[in-house]
């Protein structure tokens, strides 16, 4: 099998024939692409997807390790929160929506607060650590995303404020589900200090699912009759 070199647009790719054939036909805005120990075959998968890989593998030996990477992950994607929630606010329409989102939006600011305090606690105990930012979130990325073209394609006011509960509640669900996982791990890590503040999230992302589930309960009827 013949391989060649193929720059995808951050760095160089080894493509095979079928591989490089497919890539080839691309437009000249490529995506950017992270390769590591995937095969060349997954890595023009993944042009062809558009998705990033990965350059460097990452090697987590303990579970504290991945502990910190999570925490990184999900600063990422409070961050990516942040700024998602000011545009959810001005193109939602009902008034108790708009000041739900309102209200996250300044919950998910102390979320922000809280993860960089455990991160900054964690590197002070383990001099070991190297970076202690974001990392980016790519299942957040592609939750906002979606909510960002759901605003452009749901015209209809009532469609679009289920349709943005909608997209909310995905993002809650991710968030409760990481942050129950954090939890556990920062307990069983002796971590309790880390344990009572991603609990606290916990259950502010929990109340503002319940908040979204009622509030779609008044907004639905309308959304089917539009
Ligand atoms: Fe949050």
């Amino acid at each position: 099998m013949r391989f060649s070199q193929v720059d995808s647009g951050r760095g160089c790719i080894l493509a095979c024939s079928a591989c490089l054939d497919r890539v080839q036909s691309l437009p000249d805005h490529m995506p950017p692409i992270r390769a590591s120990q995937a095969s060349h075959h997954d890595v023009g998968d993944a042009v062809l997807r558009g998705e990033e890989m990965k350059w460097l593998s990452e090697d987590f030996k303990n579970l504290r390790a991945i502990y910190c990477h999570q925490l990184r992950v999900m600063l990422s994607a409070e961050e990516l929160i942040v700024r998602a929630l000011p545009n959810m606010v001005v193109r939602a329409t009902d008034e108790q929506l708009r000041q739900a989102f309102q209200s996250h939006l300044q919950e998910t600011e102390v979320h922000v607060q809280r993860l960089e305090q455990i991160l900054g606690e964690h590197k002070r105990a383990d001099h070991s650590v190297i970076s202690t930012g974001p990392e980016k979130c790519k299942a957040m990325t592609a939750l906002v995303a979606e909510t960002d073209d759901l605003i452009i394609d749901a015209r209809d006011a009532w469609v679009r404020d289920a349709g943005l509960i909608a997209a909310a509640q995905r993002v809650e669900h991710y968030e409760i589900a990481s942050y129950g996982t954090m939890r556990q791990w920062a307990r069983v890590l002796g971590e309790n200090t880390a344990a009572e503040l991603l609990d606290k999230t916990l259950q502010e992302e929990g109340h503002a699912d319940h908040l979204l589930s009622s509030i779609a309960e008044r907004i639905n009827p309308y959304a089917k009759a539009a």
